[in-house]
């Protein structure tokens, strides 16, 4: 079967884009979006050395806007200047050469190269390729999906997966310790060691008409956390008293999206933040978010801690692939 990646579509359209792209008016960027205001998410120092106003910080911010940016993070620019520049070369390759690691038709993993083929509610497409790659742990890494050109992308990889790991438990351990949990507990309820960071490259060629279309549809994150970097190409927005707005661009910093795995074990009190992205007329825009998955078979609801008479469950308990099931049923991946 033939797959219509975006990336070809881009380079046909030069005025006009297929009307399968063109988003109803409820949607579309230039109808929906809230001008010359740039949503300031909250920026948290992740060095901070009083753990206590870190872990204020973090629940200020989990609990009030479901995103955050996060400087002082420990990992070195140059891992993550390496990270976009591996990435970018891998979708600046022969399209033959990409379609080596396409996803398998029928495949149950998601990882590979791919194009979202199944359509949204009312038949549009997502204005975006990409390449999905289990990265942590060492144990679920199946290198037949990466990229073996440029011949740096798996150290590059390796290297940024151990860095994202020291940041993905302090984040865990704050968040757990501003629900009055012992530091370990949130994350042991989510999967423990056995989370499986899975990294995504958003590939956003540009577009003739960014007034109409979409790179990412309106969305919450499924997982638990997801911890981003994008290129300097301004698109991810967030949605605010029912609004969208523009997210900064602070260089070098990580988004952080509050997942609904995460809503759920705090019972509400953390909440998942609504985004979705736009796209460039001149210039692609490309981004790398590390999704930190339960494993399916983990049984995820309100913390038992954080449940009393006073607080009854605000979920319903789930295993994470019935979660994930439901919510694909709901509204299509993202
Ligand atoms: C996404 O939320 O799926 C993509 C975010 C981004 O490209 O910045
Ligand atoms: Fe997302």
């Amino acid at each position: 079967m033939e797959v219509e990646r975006v990336q070809d579509i881009a380079s046909l359209s030069k005025e006009t884009i297929p009307e399968e792209f063109i988003r109803s008016s409820n949607e579309q960027p230039a109808l929906t979006t809230v001008c010359g205001t740039v949503l300031e998410v909250p920026v948290i120092d992740l060095s901070d050395p009083d753990e206590e106003e870190l872990v204020k910080a973090i629940v200020e911010a989990s609990s009030n806007w479901g995103m955050f940016q996060v400087v002082n993070h420990g990992i070195p620019d140059e891992t993550i200047r390496k990270l976009k520049e591996v990435g970018q070369a891998f979708f600046e390759l022969p399209q033959e050469e990409k379609e080596a690691y396409a996803k398998p038709p029928g495949s149950q993993t998601i990882e590979g190269y791919g194009t979202k083929l199944q359509k949204e509610v009312q038949g549009k497409r997502g204005w975006v390729d990409h390449l999905f790659n289990k990265i942590w742990p060492p144990s679920q890494i199946n290198y037949q999906f990466w990229p073996k050109n440029p011949p740096s992308y798996r150290e590059t990889n390796e290297e940024y997966a151990k860095h994202m790991h020291g940041v993905a438990s302090k984040l865990f351990r704050c968040l757990s310790l501003g629900l009055g949990l012992e530091g370990d507990e949130m994350k042991a309820a989510l999967g423990g060691d056995d989370l499986v960071y899975l990294l995504k490259i958003n590939y956003y060629p540009p577009c003739p008409r960014p007034d109409l279309a979409l790179g990412v549809p309106a969305h919450t994150d499924m997982s638990t956390l997801t911890i981003l970097v994008p290129n300097d190409v301004q698109g991810l927005q967030a949605c605010r008293d029912d609004h969208w707005y523009d997210v900064e661009y602070i260089p070098n910093a990580l988004v952080v999206h509050i997942g609904d795995q995460i809503e759920i074990v705090s019972n509400g009190k953390y909440k998942s933040v609504l985004h979705r992205t736009t796209v460039n007329k001149e210039r692609t825009r490309i981004s790398w978010p590390v999704f930190l998955e339960p494993p399916s078979n983990l049984k995820i609801g309100p913390h038992p801690k954080l449940i009393n008479e006073a607080n009854p469950p605000k979920f319903e308990s789930k295993l994470y692939s019935e979660y994930h099931a439901s919510k694909l049923n709901k509204t299509p991946p993202s």
